[in-house]
């Protein structure tokens, strides 16, 4: 797969570790960065990652931050971004099998490198159930459509 990747300061290390982890596996990455632990704004790295999911340049993307919130909350301002902040391997198996999540977002301050590349796994792994969730996340998008 193709896949987006992106950080802030607060969560260089695991998306480094992300990254050679899905290399490893065999799978495209696009960095959007950053590299260094100098201060930056969350916003700006998620708008990179997320635009570049919405626009179907990657298939998926990875963030990850001090506690995941922050750029989860920036990825979804993009139009056709569900993201989903996830700390544990269920959350991040459900957000693919029923919200059909295309970005998860990871905080390295709360989420070890063990426990962060189980939950990439456990989400590339896991295939969107469709049916009444299609039905739900219709209705998400149009919420999405009505008032952003
Ligand atoms: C940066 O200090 C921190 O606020 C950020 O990484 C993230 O946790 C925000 O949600």
């Amino acid at each position: 797969m193709k896949i987006a990747l992106a950080c802030d300061h607060g969560g260089v290390n695991l998306k480094e570790a992300i990254k050679k982890h899905l290399i490893g596996l065999g799978h495209e990455v696009v960095d959007f960065g950053v590299n260094s632990s100098e201060s930056v704004d969350y916003p700006d790295y998620a708008l990179k990652a997320a635009t570049s999911v919405a626009n179907k340049e990657t298939e998926c993307g990875i963030l990850v931050c001090g506690t995941g919130i922050g750029i989860g909350i920036a990825a979804n301002k993009v139009r056709g971004i569900r993201c989903a902040t996830v700390g544990d391997t269920f959350s991040a198996r459900m957000t693919k099998a029923h919200n059909n999540a295309n970005m998860i977002a990871l905080g390295e301050r709360v989420t070890g490198l063990g426990l962060g590349l189980d939950i990439v796994d456990a989400y590339l792994n896991s295939e969107f159930e469709g049916g009444r969730h299609q039905t739900r996340i219709d209705k998400m998008m149009d919420i999405e459509k009505n008032h952003l």
